[in-house]
């Protein structure tokens, strides 16, 4: 049965590992379709998906509606800049006028934790989560470990080191469970303050030298420092950071291995990653982003099979 254990996406901590494998593989279809000439599918005309964006983003918005085109559905799109929660409207009330408009599926970004699992208690739609603070961004973690398949063939054992700011990253933590549910070893690897004290907890190893990190890994996943969420100064500066954290081509080309270099995107140019770093032949930064697309059309595909139509 091609059924997810799950009714909402809220986060890959509730998927299990057959269910990221039924994505991937409905993914691997929806790939093929996007790569032809009328890249749509007829499978969701009578579905239609409210995007609703509390935060800033470029890559998320942008691929959710497209798969959502691509699949057919009817799409209407909000932004907390211009709507009425600059009023004081709630996000329940906010969300149930959205859905008495007859919206069958929610893709929300937000800045609070839990946002996404508290709307899928409290309102009658499929949710998926496009990230909630601090939590989780399960699917970025969902096309960086379809992207290392494609890349690599598999997941399963291999290594891969999580470098940046792992303390305020959904995309860290919804990686680490993705990877571990896939087989693959997670190192992360940062300045001590951008640690989380829970990490031993998740099962990951820790490392504070990147050139040791890289040494042991086969992908590099180079995460962004989230100033926005750091209301404190957590490292002397942005230019010492770039000297301990930042791969540029001279570390990546003395490597004694060809390693993957990958960024979930945006990118501050000479800070986490120099440019000839994030533009050569090791980097598949472009190639994740592609996929987001095939991987989204997996999951709305997936959850709108459960809605009673
Ligand atoms: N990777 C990611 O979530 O990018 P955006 O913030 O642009 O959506």
């Amino acid at each position: 049965m091609n059924n997810l254990s799950v009714d909402h996406l809220i986060g890959i901590k509730d998927l299990t590992r057959e269910d990221i494998e039924i994505i991937f593989q409905t993914a691997d279809s929806f790939k093929q379709v996007i790569q032809r000439p009328i890249k749509k599918v007829p499978s969701l005309r009578d579905i239609t998906i409210a995007n609703l964006f509390f935060e800033n983003s470029t890559r998320t918005r942008l691929s959710f509606e497209l798969a959502e085109k691509r699949l057919s559905a009817d799409v209407v799109n909000f932004s907390a800049a211009s709507s009425s929660v600059k009023k004081g409207e709630t996000l329940v009330d906010t969300v149930n006028n959205i859905l008495s408009m007859k919206v069958d599926m929610v893709v929300m970004r937000h800045p609070n934790p839990g946002a996404a699992k508290f709307l899928s208690e409290r309102v009658d739609a499929k949710i998926v989560n496009a990230g909630d603070g601090t939590h989780e961004h399960p699917t970025q973690a969902l096309l960086d470990s379809y992207s290392i398949r494609e890349k690599l063939g598999t997941v399963e054992g291999k290594k891969v080191v999580i470098v940046g700011d792992i303390l305020h990253s959904r995309v860290a933590l919804s990686n680490i469970y993705a990877l571990q549910k896939l087989g693959a070893e997670v190192m992360v690897c940062g300045p001590t303050t951008l640690i989380p004290r829970y990490i031993h907890e998740l099962g990951v190893k820790v490392e504070h030298n990147l050139r040791k990190a890289l040494e042991w890994c086969d992908v590099a996943n180079m995460l962004r420092i989230q100033l926005e969420r750091q209301d404190i100064q957590f490292f002397p500066s942005l230019r010492e950071y770039s000297m301990l954290f930042g791969l540029d081509k001279n570390l990546l080309d003395s490597l004694d291995k060809e390693i993957v270099v990958m960024h979930p995107g945006p990118i501050n140019r000479g800070v986490e990653i120099t440019s000839d770093v994030a533009d050569s032949k090791q980097s598949i930064i472009l190639h994740q982003v592609e996929n987001g697309v095939a991987v989204r059309m997996a999951v709305i595909y997936l959850l709108a099979s459960k809605i009673e139509r």
